[in-house]
């Protein structure tokens, strides 16, 4: 059952909190735009980090890119975004809303359907479903004619493809091999909402993984469960996640077999990232509309092969979204009720907090603060003064912090901290010339 009101909480959080605040807030925000506050521009960060260390440096079959978002527009046309990037769009005549088609309820007539929001019958013989191209257009230079048109890129793919050749000549890769690539796309979607889930703006985390054309399958498969194990990796309860396959009929232009990995988000199960096999479909496409030869040659059998590619593409914005309602917990701790955030020690925004026991004491202070530069250089650390400690404890549970180093009375004879975990709210007590070797070892 989709729960709304968990949705509401983690909302009214990461706005309370600083991990996601509505774009143009002061001017009354702008419809479905999101900024990622401090908090929030940590952990989006973290969760590239972790997308590229796993997809990047930890393989040797990958390498990446970082193409530019205006392309050239023979780019769009090649690519079929021109023509066929469209959503079939239904106005309803009561409620003057519009909607995606397959945004509307069924009803037992098949060529009925419900309004969504006002629950008018809407008739598709009637009111048929009108294609709506989601490419968002710009113009560039001083001016604005029809040559000047182009596109914000809705994909990061086709950077990937336009540099086929250069990655080979550059890389000397050999068959399979795949290009990552982390970037903006646009597109004028119909219907976002649900947060971060779907905007007009958003970032991708996208592979090109070019393999020869009878391995498709294998690499499919192989890349299906790479993916879906990153996200248990990053800390996803399994139980959330799931895996669909594409019926034939809701394949894109350029697939074969497409996979989604699926998230039991508040408002239902939703997709995160597709897997699909694209075949040589891109390389074809460029090749035609550019001219250029898009293939790769294999010195051992000495013949010219146009590999076929098998895509991951996945959401920053939609993975950071699922990564925070799947950390977030409520638990009861003597009475109250203590709000924290459980990301993975990787994903967390905040490593460490230093917190001054009493914060009149120049003293305790002055050595908390010289704790906190002391790690700074290799911790993502905060200090924090500006409430009493239990207070202090409840806001970083909130935000998800992983220890709370505390300096009190004692520390001022002894030299030792107190590290209070997240999780456990266990306690040591450490002596500051072990704290940063100690915070090391806890963060492996
Ligand atoms: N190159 C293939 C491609 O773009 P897609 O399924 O349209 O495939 C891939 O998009 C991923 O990008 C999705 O799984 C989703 O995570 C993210 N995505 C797509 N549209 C989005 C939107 N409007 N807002 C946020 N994320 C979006």
């Amino acid at each position: 059952m989709p729960d709304i009101s968990l949705m509401d909480k983690i909302s009214s959080l990461c706005k309370r909190r600083g991990f996601i605040f509505q774009s143009s807030e002061i001017y009354g925000g702008l419809a479905n735009t999101w900024d990622y506050g401090p908090l929030g521009a940590e952990l989006k960060r973290n969760v590239k980090n972790l997308w590229w260390k796993s997809v990047v440096q930890e393989r040797m079959d990958m390498v990446g890119l970082d193409s530019a978002i205006l392309m050239h527009p023979a780019v769009w046309k090649a690519s079929g975004h021109v023509d066929g990037f469209t959503d079939p769009l239904i106005d309803c005549k009561e409620c003057k809303k519009r909607f995606r088609l397959d945004n509307l309820k069924d009803t037992p007539d098949r060529d009925v359907k419900e309004c969504p929001a006002c629950k008018a019958k809407i008739d598709l013989r009637l009111n048929p479903a009108r294609m709506f191209n989601l490419m968002m257009k710009t113009s560039l230079g001083a001016v604005e004619d029809e040559s000047a048109v182009t596109y914000l890129r809705p994909e990061t793919a086709q950077g990937i493809f336009v540099n086929f050749l250069n990655i080979l000549d550059t890389t000397r890769k050999k068959l399979p091999f795949g290009v990552a690539q982390i970037g903006k796309s646009f597109r004028n979607e119909i219907t976002p909402g649900n947060s971060t889930f779907r905007t007009r703006e958003f970032e991708q985390m996208e592979i090109e993984y070019f393999v020869r054309p009878e391995e498709d399958q294998k690499w499919y498969e192989a890349w299906i469960n790479d993916r879906f194990n990153w996200y248990i990796k990053c800390g996803i309860n399994k139980d959330n996640l799931r895996l669909r396959v594409h019926e034939k009929d809701e394949l894109a232009h350029y697939a074969k077999a497409c996979s989604d990995i699926e998230y039991n988000f508040p408002f239902g199960w939703s997709e995160l990232e597709g897997i699909a096999n694209r075949t040589d479909f891109d390389l074809r496409q460029h090749e035609e509309h550019s001219g250029k030869e898009l293939v790769y040659f294999d010195t051992a059998e000495n013949k010219k092969i146009r590999p076929y590619i098998i895509e991951p593409s996945g959401g920053v914005d939609r993975a950071t979204l699922a990564f925070l309602i799947d950390a977030y917990h409520e638990e009861k701790v003597k009475e109250e009720t203590r709000v924290v955030l459980k990301f993975s020690k990787d994903l967390a925004p905040i490593k460490v907090a230093v917190l001054p026991l009493l914060k009149n004491r120049p003293q305790i202070v002055g050595m908390a603060k010289d704790i906190a530069e002391n790690l700074m250089s290799e911790i993502r650390v905060v200090y924090d003064d500006t409430a009493a400690i239990g207070k202090l404890y409840r806001r970083q549970d909130e935000v998800g912090t992983l220890f709370c180093v505390t300096v009190d009375v004692g520390s001022l004879e002894d030299n030792k901290v107190t590290v209070r975990d997240r999780d456990t709210m266990l306690q040591d007590r450490v002596d500051v010339s072990r704290l940063k070797e100690y915070l090391r070892d806890r963060l492996k």
